[in-house]
């Protein structure tokens, strides 16, 4: 079998996925106990950032180094990319020195080329399309507040921009089974073919006008900012055209009393959630945040080290 790569969660099959989460547990747990487990001992993960990150970037480098390998840190200006050499040939090179390669950029077509070319596993670290290490990570958080084998029964409900951390939901949503209900303004939906592709796949995925509608009854709610990474300019025009979707207190009401919240973060207090949410006793994201790091270890360990998630 050729090599495997993580580009979207629509790839994977609902045991691997399943199987990752369960061994990001069990990593997870690992470290909780003081252990040591290092199978990447002399591996290297090449990361390669045409974006700014916080959690993607510490969570994967931490996440090598406790697994035993290095990663490097190799921003696009760092590179000949950024004087035009092409992805194909930097798939190449980069291929025969390292092990596995994570990026994140903006067109999900520039990963989809960098995994063509390379030899190693290419890892997705969030396109403009799709961010599905960070989905892992809240699938892992929903898996913590709700008990193992339950996400299959949640409904989770996404309030905002119909963006890439949206449509990752979307695909988690055709593998695992759990009712998705978004809403989003008009002119903000999230891509038509993703939806097509999940609801033709059997996915129960529901887009609102009205967030009120779609949080009602949820164990899940989940937001992200308004303007993205690249969307700066929009970012006036965003503002009043989500000026209804702000996750707050009385939105969170509608969901189920033991409802959680999620954001991947950053986040803008005031704008896509209240500070009395995300700031307050439903919220998860901190641990969704940390979670980053558990679930990078189990990608890592399964595309690096060999060790199948199901
Ligand atoms: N959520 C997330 O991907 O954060 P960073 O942009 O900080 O990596
Ligand atoms: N939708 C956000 C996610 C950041 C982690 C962005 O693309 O900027």
């Amino acid at each position: 079998m050729g090599k495997r790569d993580l580009l979207t969660l629509s790839e994977l099959s609902k045991r691997e996925l399943l199987g990752l989460l369960d061994r990001a547990q069990e990593l997870k747990q690992i470290m909780k106990l003081g252990g040591h487990h290092r199978p990447l001992e002399g591996r290297s993960l090449a990361m390669v950032f045409e974006k700014a990150s916080t959690r993607t970037r510490v969570s994967f480098d931490v996440g090598m180094h406790q697994l035993g390998g290095r990663a490097l840190m190799l921003k696009r200006d760092d590179l000949q990319i950024g004087r035009g050499e092409s992805i194909p040939d930097t798939a190449r090179v980069l291929s025969r020195y390292v092990d596995a390669i994570l990026i994140r950029t903006f067109q999900h077509e520039t990963v989809e080329m960098l995994a063509q070319h390379a030899d190693v596993p290419v890892i997705n670290g969030l396109t403009d399309k799709t961010h599905p290490c960070q989905v892992l990570a809240d699938l892992l958080t929903c898996q913590e507040a709700f008990g193992a084998g339950v996400l299959g029964a949640l409904r989770v409900a996404w309030i905002g921009d119909g963006n890439n951390m949206a449509h990752s939901w979307i695909n988690a949503a055709q593998v695992l089974g759990f009712a998705l209900t978004l809403a989003c303004p008009a002119g903000y939906d999230p891509d038509p073919a993703i939806v097509e592709a999940a609801c033709a796949a059997g996915a129960d995925v529901r887009i609102f006008r009205d967030p009120a509608e779609a949080t009602a009854g949820c164990h899940v709610v989940n937001t992200d900012v308004w303007a993205s990474m690249g969307q700066e300019e929009e970012a006036q025009a965003r503002r009043t055209a989500f000026a209804d979707f702000q996750v707050d207190a009385a939105l969170m009401a509608r969901a189920r009393s033991e409802a959680i919240f999620l954001h991947c973060l950053p986040a803008h207090r005031g704008e896509e959630v209240a500070a009395e949410v995300i700031d307050g006793p439903q919220s998860r994201v901190f641990d969704e945040a940390e979670n980053r790091l558990h679930a990078q270890k189990a990608v890592l360990e399964w595309l690096i080290g060999g060790r199948a998630p199901a």
